[in-house]
Order: C-alpha cells, then sequence, then structure tokens
C-alpha cells in the first residue's frame, strides 16, 4: 500500500523501516526548520511541512518505542497528543455584556451613572475601538521580559501557548519604556485576510481541508503542539488592556493604550476617545463603513469607561465587567431553503426541532441547520417543510430561521406538528403547563438523554477530558463501557484488567488511549463547582455552580443541605433560595435532581472516584471573607449596588434581612428596623465610614 507521496502507509511499515524513516525525518525536518527560521527561505509549501510532520507522528503512534531523542516531535512544548498544560490566570479573563443599538448603549451609560450616583447628564468617556474577532490571549512579562502566554480557556484557567506565542513577531519579547515588574497584557491575535487566503489555498492544492474563517485558521494555528507550524502563519496581534499589574497601571483606558503602545505592542489605530454616547455611535457608523476594506474581521466596537478609578468602582457582574461593552454589528442573514425539519433530543429531554436547510454561506461559514427552538415558535413564524426561509447568524450564536419568504412558499405545504413521542426512545413526549417545550419522558432510558448527559459531563467547561468526543461517548454508551460518570474512571483499570479492549477499537491505538487515560487521570481532581456544572442539573450554569460551590464549600455540604433543603421549608431551604441568583424556580430543579434516587446514587458512585477541591475560598487577606454583611439606610459616598458589589467582590455575602447569621450591618442615614434588630441580637454596627476602613483600610 502506498501513501499519497508514493511512500509505504505508515501502517504497513515493519520496525525497521519505520526507525529508517523516523531517522530520514527527523534529519529532514530539521533542514527544514533551518531554511525556514534562519534563513527565511522555506523550500517546501506549509502543507508540505505539515505532512512530513504528520507522517512522522503516525509512524510514532505506532512505534512509540522507536521515538528518537532528536524526534520533531520532542523538540517544542509538550509530549504530541498531551495537550497543553493548564494556566490560571492571575486575574481572570472575562467577556463582554453585548449591546444591539444606540438604545443598549444608552441604557449601558445610564446603567453606570447610576450605579455611581452620578448626575444624569454627568460627562462620561470612553474609549471605543474595533472588537477583533480572534482569539484573546494574555501575555505575562515579568521585569519587562515575555515569560508566560496562554488562551482565554474558561477565563479563569486557560492553556499554556507561550512557545506559539513567542513566534508570533507583534509580541515582543521585551518591553521598551520603564516598564512595571509585573504585567499581564491582554490582546487579540487574528491573522490577516491575505494571510487567510493563501493558507486555504495552499491547503486546498494540497488536498486538505480548508478553514471556514480566519478566526478558525487563527485558533487552529495558535494551537498548533508544535510551535514551528504555528511560526508559518502570519499571525498578528492588538493589544487592548491588561490583567494583573503590579503599580498602577493608568489614570484612564486611553493613557493605558499609549502606554501598550509605548512598550512596543500594536494597538488598533482606529480607536477614539469619545466624549458620551454620541460620539461613541458616531464612531460605530465610521468603523461599520470602512469594516468591508479593513484587512481583518471584526465583529462590532468595544466601549471602555475611561477612568480607571470607575472601572475599579464598577467592577464586574458574573463574568463581565460592569465598564465595558460590546455593541455588536447586525447578524449577517441569508435566504436557502429548508429541506426538511428533524426533531434533536437533548440533555434535560427537550425536543428541539431543528431546520435542515439547502447549505447556505453567512458571514464566512457554511450553514447547514438551524435551530427552529420550539413548537411554538415554528407556529409563529408559521414554518413548513420546503419554504424558502432567512437564517441570519450573530458570531458563535447558532443559526437562526429569522422568516418565511411566503412568496416563494410552494404549493401542497403542510403545517408542522411536533412529535408527541420522543423520535430517539419512543417515549412519551408531554410538555408541561406554563413551559415551551416539550420534553421526552424517557429519563436515562432515553438514549439521547443519557448520551447528552454525558457529553455535557465531559464537555470543556465541566470535566475538560481531552481525546473523549462526542461520537467516542455515544459509541462507549451504546456498547455498555460507559453508562455513569463514575465508569469514565474506571476504564483504565478495566482496560489492565483485560476487561474492555479499548486500544483494539478502530481508529484508536495503544498510545491514543493512553492519552485518553492520562487526560481522565488528570481530571480525578476537580473543583466543587466544576463537578456541580458537570451534573448537567436543569437551570444550573457556570454561574450558578459557583453561587452553589461557594455556599456550601464541599460536596457532603451541598448534597447533605440538598437532602434536607427537600421538603421546601426549614432552614435549608431557606438558605437555598437565600443565595443571591438562585430563585425558587432554580432551588425547585435543584431538589428535582436530587429527589431522583438514581440521580443521587451516581453521583456517589462518581464521588467515590474522585478528589473533590474545595471551591477556593474568598481571599483570605479579604477582612470581610465569608462574612454575612446587611447594608441599611442612605449610604452617603456610593450606592447600594455598589457597595454590594464591593462587598460580594471581597467574598462577603449580602443579604436583605438581619439574623443571628449576620456578621455586620452597615447602617447609613435613617437606618430603621434593621440596626435596631441588630443590635438586639448583638450583631456588630458599622457606620460608612468604619465599613470603608474595614474593606479599604486605614486612609
Ligand atoms: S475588552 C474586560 N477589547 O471580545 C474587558 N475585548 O466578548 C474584556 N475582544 O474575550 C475584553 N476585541 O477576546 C476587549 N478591543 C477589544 C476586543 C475584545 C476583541 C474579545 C476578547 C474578549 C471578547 C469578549
Amino acid at each position: 500500500m502506498t501513501g499519497a507521496a508514493g511512500t509505504t502507509a505508515a501502517e504497513a511499515l515493519t520496525r525497521e523501516q519505520a526507525a529508517a524513516e523516523l531517522e530520514r525525518l527527523a534529519h529532514e525536518i530539521a533542514a527544514h526548520d533551518r531554511l525556514y527560521y534562519q534563513d527565511a527561505a522555506p523550500a517546501i509549501s506549509d502543507a508540505e511541512y505539515d505532512a512530513l510532520r504528520r507522517r512522522n507522528d503516525a509512524i510514532e503512534a505506532r512505534f512509540p518505542d522507536l521515538v528518537r531523542p532528536d524526534s520533531p516531535s520532542r523538540r517544542v512544548g509538550a509530549a504530541p497528543g498531551a495537550g497543553f498544560a493548564k494556566v490560571t490566570h492571575a486575574q481572570p479573563m472575562l467577556s463582554l455584556g453585548n449591546a444591539f443599538d444606540g438604545d443598549d448603549v444608552r441604557e449601558f451609560v445610564a446603567r453606570v451613572r447610576r450605579f455611581l450616583a452620578l448626575a444624569e447628564d454627568a460627562p462620561v468617556d470612553m474609549v471605543g475601538e474595533p472588537k477583533i474577532d480572534g482569539l484573546s490571549v494574555s501575555l505575562r512579562y515579568e521585569r519587562g521580559r515575555f515569560t508566560l502566554g496562554a488562551t482565554r480557556g474558561d477565563g479563569a484557567v486557560g492553556e499554556n501557548i507561550t512557545a506559539n506565542l513567542r513566534t508570533v513577531k507583534d509580541v515582543p519579547d521585551e518591553l521598551r519604556d520603564r516598564a512595571p515588574d509585573i504585567v499581564e497584557v491582554r490582546g487579540e491575535i487574528y491573522l490577516p485576510h491575505g494571510a487567510f487566503a493563501r493558507l486555504n489555498a495552499e491547503r486546498e492544492k494540497e488536498g486538505q481541508p480548508i478553514f471556514a474563517n480566519p478566526r478558525n485558521a487563527a485558533a487552529g494555528s495558535l494551537r498548533q503542539l508544535d510551535a514551528t507550524i504555528t511560526a508559518r502563519r502570519p499571525l498578528h496581534l492588538f493589544a487592548y488592556g491588561v490583567g494583573e499589574f503590579s503599580g498602577e497601571p493608568a489614570d484612564t483606558q486611553w493613557a493605558l493604550v499609549e502606554r501598550l503602545k509605548g512598550w512596543g505592542f500594536p494597538v488598533n489605530p482606529l480607536a477614539r476617545l469619545c466624549h458620551g454616547t454620541d460620539e461613541a455611535l458616531a464612531l460605530y457608523d465610521e468603523i461599520a463603513g470602512r469594516r468591508a476594506r479593513l484587512p481583518y474581521d471584526i465583529d462590532g466596537l468595544v466601549y471602555k469607561i475611561d477612568r480607571i478609578d470607575w472601572q475599579q468602582r464598577l467592577g464586574q457582574v458574573s463574568r463581565a465587567p460592569r465598564w465595558a461593552i460590546a455593541h455588536k454589528f447586525p447578524a449577517e442573514r441569508a435566504e436557502t431553503v429548508l429541506r426538511e425539519i428533524t426533531v434533536q433530543v437533548g440533555r434535560t429531554g427537550a425536543l428541539t426541532p431543528v431546520a435542515n436547510l439547502e447549505p447556505v454561506t453567512v458571514g464566512g461559514v457554511v450553514v447547514g441547520r438551524a435551530t427552529l427552538h420550539n413548537e411554538d415558535e415554528i407556529e409563529r413564524k408559521d414554518i413548513r417543510k420546503g419554504d424558502t426561509v432567512i437564517i441570519q447568524r450573530a458570531g458563535d450564536v447558532i443559526p437562526q430561521v429569522v422568516e418565511v419568504v411566503m412568496e416563494k412558499r410552494p404549493k401542497g405545504t403542510r403545517k408542522y406538528k411536533l412529535p408527541q413521542t420522543c423520535p430517539e426512545c419512543g417515549s412519551l413526549a408531554v410538555r408541561e403547563e406554563g413551559e415551551a417545550v416539550r420534553r421526552c419522558t424517557g429519563g436515562l432510558v432515553c438514549p439521547a438523554q443519557a448520551t447528552e448527559r454525558l457529553k455535557h459531563f465531559v464537555s470543556r467547561n465541566a470535566f475538560d477530558i481531552e481525546g473523549l468526543g462526542g461520537k467516542h461517548v455515544a459509541a462507549f454508551w451504546t456498547e455498555g463501557v460507559i453508562k455513569t460518570p463514575g465508569d469514565i474512571f474506571r476504564l483504565a483499570a478495566r482496560e489492565r484488567a483485560g476487561e474492555i479492549a479499548l486500544a483494539a477499537r478502530e481508529g484508536w491505538g495503544g498510545k491514543s488511549v493512553e492519552n485518553l487515560f492520562s487526560a481522565i487521570e488528570e481530571r480525578r481532581e476537580i473543583a466543587l463547582d466544576r463537578l456541580i456544572y458537570a451534573l448537567g442539573i436543569r437551570q444550573v450554569g457556570q454561574a450558578t455552580a459557583r453561587l452553589l460551590a461557594r455556599q456550601y464549600g464541599t460536596l457532603d455540604g451541598w448534597r447533605g443541605a440538598m437532602t434536607h433543603a427537600g421538603a421546601r421549608e426549614g432552614e435549608a431551604y431557606d438558605e437555598l433560595i437565600g443565595i443571591d441568583g438562585i430563585g425558587p424556580s432554580v432551588a425547585a430543579d435543584i431538589l428535582e435532581f436530587f429527589a431522583e434516587p438514581h440521580n443521587v446514587a451516581v453521583l456517589d458512585d462518581l464521588a467515590g472516584e474522585l478528589t473533590i477541591a474545595e471551591v477556593a475560598r474568598p481571599a483570605a487577606s479579604s477582612p470581610i471573607g465569608g462574612k454575612t454583611v446587611v447594608f441599611t439606610g442612605t449610604l452617603a459616598t456610593m450606592t447600594r449596588a455598589e457597595a454590594k458589589a464591593k462587598a460580594e467582590s471581597l467574598g462577603a455575602k449580602v443579604t436583605g434581612s438581619v439574623s443571628n447569621k449576620t456578621d455586620y450591618v452597615v447602617a447609613g442615614a435613617d437606618p430603621g428596623s434593621k440596626a435596631k434588630k441588630a443590635a438586639a441580637l448583638g450583631v456588630t454596627v458599622l457606620s460608612e465610614d468604619e465599613w470603608r476602613e474595614l474593606v479599604e483600610g486605614p486612609k
């Protein structure tokens, strides 16, 4: 059997041939690296180079013991397949809230004014700049030298891609000007249009799959385990902010942008300081008009409150700053034909109708499917099989069907009716009073629900098990290899005991199975909030999981409390719905989960396999970490919202009523009955000044 290049396919090589081939590849690849790096005169295309690297990897995968000390796969970063090391960001990398029109932007500014207790017409300056459609990175410099580069990851933990970022010319090795001792520079990596087109043309010529858009190409280039491949892709950077910083970065965002420039970073030339909303919106129109001619993709503008002391006071809510907002460009639309409506069954049993479309390009991506949400939505828009429809796609959002082009409706179409039974398991699908979705009642008997739950369990923001993709999960479930989350952690032992034989499966080899086992092993220790999120309880997303983890601290604490709260009354229940951000409806879903004995059994079984890290308790240095605080009366120097946000950011819990669990009552002017109750219970009552001294230290 021969491969494309006329050489013997990796699978057909004898051991001896493999050793000789690996030696030849090591020398050949090293020679190409020299030509590329030292002489800047590559002799082969990127695609040909990639093909050599892949062949090397394929042979090494078959004969792991033949990997040479000078193997190209050993030269950079981690061992192939092992992935990138994780990096906890010194300061989280936030995301942004969205504005879709001028009113949303005005509301953003009004919110800022209210939060800071500014007058309604107080001037608010903002930096406006393009929102680059690339990948955000954090670049850490210590004493002026680049020491660590990371992807955003889930915002708290990213991946160490230092070696790759060192190959990006826009990332300085050393900072110019007076650099602080420590600074994390935040910015966006992107691939310009020209480079994207060249890369794809080359890939097409080589018969390799092309990238759908520059963002995907940039991501693919940046997440190469081998930095020499990244180096061949002309990635660029725009720096736009800082994370951790020793000293004070600047007084204003605008001055910060200047400093970034001074240190040697490219900053976006279209950024402007805008005095008020009207100027910001004028900049939006101007940049929108130039968008098509820019050499890189942008998907909107970002406005940032200019005063950094205000940014600090505004802080963040869930994972987005209150001091910045993304003003998105309208979603791109296209017209196409709806071929068929199929039904997907999700993790929670929800039946989601999906439009299968004549593939069409929208905003640089080929779209073949779009969500139809639920039966009411289909009814309202009267969407039928065979219709010509307008679809839209905004950023990473799932494409949607906006409307039907009625003039183009063919004769003989019929109204759509969602099935009343689950298409996956045949169980009854019911729609409860007041709910928009119809759900399969099959529970874990339904293969779709069972596998979707497992997929969620291993997904990126949950257990994040690399190498265990959706297809594998579904196949393993069908074969009975993995039925519950706990089974995942017993795979390696069962393989070694000969009870299962993953290594013998098609498409798997000893090496990929070992990689999978080590990826699983790495997750045996897990943070409580991730575990809670991974359970896939309805309405419990990452933010709610974090709230629960913070409140209860340990799995046992949480599990015990939920059992007690099951009665839906009493102290445990009050504590649950007393958590800011958890209302009765979310509480009901959590308690329903625990009321199902099967869920509890699965959780207990899983817990036996894991070491669960307590959730990072609020910083020990915070004087109010873990304390319960009540604000009452009118505060003079800050709004109630600001005081509450500040307290929470320092790890305190803010509640509305005083009880014997309250640690501090902060009394402003005219405090009323809460201060009295506090005095009666012997709870410490602080004046506003005393409070500020406690959280900010003496002046
Ligand atoms: S500021 C705390 N500025 O947009 C401020 N972000 O939706 C957070 N992005 O993850 C980011 N261009 O990757 C900011 N000029 C810009 C940006 C920008 C692109 C990305 C960034 C972030 C995402 C948030």
